[in-house]
């Protein structure tokens, strides 16, 4: 692992997840499992392999589980190992150990913009960047932030994340108008483009939920105005940024995906895990493919 040069990590997870009602009236979505660990714990872990010190995680009033999940469960931990239970203690103790988390609060859902400006003040005066891991988005393999955080100590400013995908799928994403660099993985960014038609996308290469800002990022967060939704939405900001000739480059990462934010993509998600898992994976395989064949 080479240093980080970022420390802290945010993770919004203050949305309603309407997509995922009525669930999500009393779970959050963030701690839906896959297959049998909440998906924040996953991007927890992705953060913590990075190099991040600290886990700021947005969260909003009603969505305590979310910490509570990340919270020392030492009374549960004494139970299993009073039980001989040691596989299990590991398992629940594993959020806990990740990575030192803090909360907090954004009072409404004002979009992912307002949620990333709620961590200012959680973040060190000589913190010149930090990461923000959307966790309803499941990169893979992790790794990507470590190359990100490669390209910013390279030309600075901030580092995004891309997925290259077929022009024909383009129109349901985030598309970076860019133009290339010397290493055909890293691109300069110019602009974005919200699910442009496929003829007038700018370029194959749509947003993932993953960042590395620069906290100029926060003083653009006060200067733009609500978009769509009356959300304030980052990518109006890093938008502004770029205006105003700050650096922005894409990282394309070369690897799969999980959107876990709406029940269909989040059940071939759970599916996919699923099978992977030495306990669960040979008899799914058997049972989904009679269950196909019918
Ligand atoms: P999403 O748009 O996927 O989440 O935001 P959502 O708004 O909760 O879901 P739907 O659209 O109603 O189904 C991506 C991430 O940003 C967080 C969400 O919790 C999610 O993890 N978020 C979004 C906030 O923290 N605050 C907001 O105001 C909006």
């Amino acid at each position: 692992m080479t240093t980080s040069p970022f420390r802290s990590a945010v993770v919004p997870a203050a949305g309603l997840g309407t997509r995922f009602l009525p669930t999500t009236k009393t779970v959050p979505k963030e701690l839906l499992p896959v297959v049998d660990t909440p998906g924040i714990e996953l991007v927890a872990a992705e953060a913590a392999e990075a190099g991040a010190q600290q886990l700021l995680i947005v969260t909003a009033p009603g969505k305590e589980a979310i910490a509570a999940h990340f919270a020392d469960s030492g009374e549960l931990e004494q139970t299993l190992a009073d039980r001989g239970k040691d596989a299990l203690v590991a398992k629940v103790r594993r959020a806990h150990e990740l990575i030192a988390v803090r909360t907090v609060t954004q009072a409404e859902p004002l979009g992912l913009g307002h949620a990333v400006g709620c961590a200012r003040e959680a973040i060190g005066a000589d913190e010149g960047c930090f990461a923000v891991l959307l966790p309803d988005d499941l990169v893979l393999p992790s790794g990507v932030l470590t190359r990100m955080a490669q390209v910013r100590e390279e030309k600075g400013g901030s580092v995004l994340c891309a997925f290259d995908i077929p022009r024909e799928e383009i129109s349901a994403y985030g598309v970076f108008d860019v133009t290339d660099t010397g290493d055909a993985d890293v691109k300069q960014v110019h602009g974005m483009v919200e699910k442009p038609a496929a003829a007038d996308a700018p370029s194959t290469f749509a947003a993932a939920g993953r960042y590395l800002l620069d906290v100029a990022v926060f003083d653009a967060l006060d200067r733009i105005t609500p978009g769509a939704g009356g959300e304030l939405q980052l990518t109006d900001a890093v938008a502004l940024l770029i205006s105003e000739g700050h650096p922005v480059h894409v990282v394309v990462h070369r690897g799969g995906r999980h959107d876990l934010g709406n029940p269909g993509s989040y059940v071939r998600a759970f599916v996919d895990f699923a099978l992977a898992d030495p306990d669960y994976g040979p008899e799914l395989r058997e049972w989904l493919t009679a269950r196909l064949a019918n």
